[in-house]
């Protein structure tokens, strides 16, 4: 059941079937500006799944509000991988802003997700104040760094082992091994590129959006010949009066252990006439941040990365693994999806969990929201309630769910959706 919000009068929903992709796209203009012209936009490949992309209209049929979802089948989360419902492209003409038309595309996303088995919903936020008011919850934090050029890294043994070649991206060459690759991380929030669509475009490199650097280049990291391990990345060129200050900017880097990292990392740092590499999105316990000597000099700063809603509390929390044995009484809040609200016992572990609805005492009490933050491991349950965000009610059952919301990895997402 859904409190259901309605659209303001004059406007109503529609489908935007591929047919309408011009209109889309220059109505995502509007939302995020661009120097682009409208011939270039459309030129451009397209990610969206357009049976999951949704408009509004005026009146008079001009399209004035815009979102869609990628359907992320395979989304890593805490011991189990689910199906979840990822928001993007959510954009309102500036002339029809703060009348509803966002309220009632959530409203239109969380009944479409549902309809579909999707419990739960991921995005990233454009600007950090949106989401929250709708049961998004922060749920990881991505590190940004500038590493100086040479900076010291510690030695792992076996790096020497890994070959890398550094080579321009190619999307027949290595749309293979970055989707194999890629998709083998295990670590919650490390949202897959399923569709045919976002595979296509996490590869694309148009012109417009590289900043005067140079296209995309890979280093690949092998091991008796075969590719284990990658990282994507450009360069740009500046010249100052001491001589070369260019920068590489590392777009993603894919390690399945620590001798591939320190490989990888040892290339990315030490490029020639670079001052500086960096790096963004990356998780907050990446090996990098140990292999560095000097992690203080790489200016080290968190940026809320994906923000994560329960649509369906039950299974949502049924879905994920835990740390270390629970059995608690959470008592959920929820205006948007009454549904969700009221008690829930929850007993699990490592090997699964079950959600039953109870009318028992409750242990701890929260909002949606701050089960959003804590479902994938990054946000603890005791700082939301250092907070005064979760209500501890029985002594001792907030640290034994902190505890068992808890997860070795920090969650993380690799790219921007
Ligand atoms: C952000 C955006 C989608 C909001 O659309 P909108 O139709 O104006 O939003 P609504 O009128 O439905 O507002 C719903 C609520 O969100 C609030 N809100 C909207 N945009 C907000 C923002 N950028 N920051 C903080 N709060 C915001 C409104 O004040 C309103 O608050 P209420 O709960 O007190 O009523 C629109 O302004 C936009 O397209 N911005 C540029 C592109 C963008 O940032 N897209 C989001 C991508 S993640």
């Amino acid at each position: 059941m859904l409190a259901m919000t309605s659209l303001p009068d004059g406007y109503r929903l529609v489908d935007l079937p591929q047919d309408r992709r011009t209109d889309v796209l220059v109505l995502d203009a509007w939302a995020f500006p661009t120097s682009m012209t409208d011939e270039q936009l459309v030129g451009l490949d397209s990610p969206l799944s357009w049976d999951r992309t949704r408009g509004v209209e005026a009146d008079d049929g001009e399209l004035v509000a815009l979102h869609a979802s990628y359907p992320f089948t395979t989304f890593p989360v805490p011991g189990a991988r689910t199906p979840v419902s990822g928001l993007t492209w959510v954009g309102v003409h500036p002339g029809h802003r703060r009348r509803g038309l966002l309220r009632a595309m959530i409203t239109d996303h969380f009944t479409r997700s549902l309809a579909r088995g999707e419990a739960v919903s991921a995005l990233f936020a454009a600007e950090p104040g949106i989401y929250g008011r709708f049961g998004y919850g922060l749920a990881a934090q991505d590190l940004r760094l500038k590493i100086p050029r040479g900076a010291a890294l510690r030695d792992v043994a076996g790096a020497s082992d890994v070959r890398i070649r550094i080579e321009r991206l190619d999307r027949e060459r290595h749309d293979d091994v970055v989707h194999r690759l890629h998709g083998a991380v295990d670590r919650p929030g490390w949202a897959t590129r399923d569709t045919p669509e976002l595979r296509r475009t996490r590869l694309s490199d148009p012109e417009a959006f590289r900043g005067g650097a140079e296209s995309l280049r890979i280093a690949v990291a092998e091991r008796d010949g075969a590719p284990v391990g990658y990282a994507m990345f450009r360069r740009k060129e500046s010249w100052d009066v001491p001589g070369p200050r260019g920068t590489v900017s590392v777009r993603e880097v894919v390690a399945p252990d620590a001798a591939v990292a320190r490989a990888l990392w040892g290339v990315l740092v030490d490029l020639d006439l670079m001052a500086t590499a960096e790096a963004w999105l990356l998780a907050p316990d990446d090996p990098i941040t140990h292999l560095l000597v000097d992690l203080r000099a790489a200016e080290p700063r968190l940026v809320d990365n994906v923000w994560v809603r329960l649509l369906d509390v039950r299974a949502a929390l049924a879905t994920r693994r835990y740390a270390a044995p629970v059995d608690v009484v959470l008592e959920v809040t929820d205006a948007t999806l009454p549904a969700n609200a009221g008690r829930w016992r929850l007993t699990g572990d490592t090997r699964g969990a079950e959600v039953t609805s109870t009318r028992d005492e409750a242990d701890l009490v929260l909002d949606v929201r701050e089960l959003g933050a804590a479902y994938l491991g990054g946000t603890g349950l005791a700082g939301l309630a250092s907070s005064g965000l979760v209500a501890e009610r029985r002594p001792g059952a907030l640290a034994q769910a902190a505890t068992a919301f808890g997860w070795p990895l920090a969650p993380v997402c690799s790219w921007v959706f």
